[in-house]
């Protein structure tokens, strides 16, 4: 399905369908994704474990193993580049100087026996081309804006001597090196406290907006996504099943998959009350879904959703649920 571009698009996925082949059958991850990054925007994509978050991030990117997944319809460009099509060099050159990269498990980025400041003089030099003494400068800036005070010192230590969350400061910091125009964020804090969490993410995104570097946020976590971003993705068994300025999806989720995460955020829970889960499980990606995927565990199923509803504007031009039940009241 196309979708709305614009000519400040940075990332567009067009209805990408992506499988793993396994013995016997294939893991069908991605099932008709579109989704899109403008200029400066901060996009989230939240669903649960298993939703095809970080595969959607991957494939993205081209990070994906060659010859471990089949793809098998779709397009994505970046950039204005087919990254489907442009060759390998072309493809590095584009995740060294515009695009960069925050994955899932940030605690093993960091060489153990190098010194902060060596490995950040390193990425800064290889990405920017400056000498010695300017990286350093760099450095020092891109770490004082992560609101590291003593930087200095920072650069004469090693990674085990830090905390997590100044780890964590760090690599986003570097990340922001080579001034990219998107940033990758695969659940860039999840191994940290709540309270460091908020505080990482808020640097992340102060160094974002003063630069107009856009940010692909992903998380599990509806209620950090609600906090940081502009617009969201939710996903759901490799689709995108509710899109829309954040806003108005968490005041009015249109899916009832959108509208159970909703209910189970500790805001929305009356004090004394339990809070609430969504009962059920993902369904099996192993057989290709020819219904909607969300129906087993939905209340208002009924008749029509055996089979796959599309992405439909759920009254507000800007959000769009994919639900049977929007299709009935058009
Ligand atoms: N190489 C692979 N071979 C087979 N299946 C895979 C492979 N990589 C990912 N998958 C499957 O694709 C699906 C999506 O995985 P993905 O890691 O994108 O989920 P996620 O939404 O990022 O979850 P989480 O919140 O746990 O990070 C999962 O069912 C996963 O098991
Ligand atoms: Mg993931």
């Amino acid at each position: 399905m196309p979708i709305d571009m614009s000519d400040k698009t940075i990332l567009k996925i067009e209805d990408l369908h992506l499988n793993f082949p396994i013995y016997q059958g294939a893991v069908h991850a991605i099932n008709g994704v579109s989704l899109y990054v403008d200029e400066g925007e901060i996009v989230g994509i939240v669903g649960e474990s298993g939703s095809a978050k970080s595969v959607t991030a991957m494939a993205a990117l081209r990070l994906l193993p060659k010859g471990s997944f089949r793809l098998t319809n779709g397009n994505i460009t970046m950039l204005g580049h087919d990254i489907l099509k442009i060759s390998e060099a072309e493809m590095n050159s584009l995740r060294g100087n515009q695009v960069a990269m925050i994955f899932q498990e940030p605690q093993t980025a960091l060489n153990p026996t190098k010194t902060i400041g060596k490995q950040m003089f390193k990425v800064i030099q290889l990405h920017t081309g400056k000498k010695r003494k300017e990286a350093r400068n760099l450095a020092l800036c891109l770490l004082q804006d992560m609101r590291i005070n003593d930087a200095e010192e920072i650069l004469q230590r090693y990674p085990f001597e830090l905390s997590g969350g100044m780890r964590q400061r760090i690599l986003i910091g570097l990340a922001f090196a080579c001034s990219p125009r998107l940033l990758v964020a695969d659940e860039p804090t999840t191994a940290l406290d709540v309270t460091v969490q908020r505080q990482v993410l808020q640097l992340m995104r102060a160094k974002a907006r003063k630069t107009s570097t856009a940010i692909l946020f992903i998380s599990h976590d509806l209620a950090l996504v609600s906090q940081f971003c502009d617009r969201i993705y939710v996903m759901y068994a490799g689709s995108i099943v509710e899109e829309g300025p954040t806003k108005l999806v968490l005041s009015a989720p249109a899916h009832p998959y959108t509208q159970a995460l909703v209910r189970a955020l500790p805001e929305s829970s009356t004090k004394g009350q339990r809070l609430e889960s969504i009962p059920g499980t993902v369904p099996k990606l192993t057989i290709k879904q020819e219904a909607c995927s969300f129906r087993e565990r939905c209340d208002h199923a009924h008749d029509l959703c055996v089979k796959i509803p599309s992405l439909v504007m759920s009254g507000v031009k800007t959000q769009k649920a994919a639900c049977w039940l929007l299709e009935k009241v058009r």
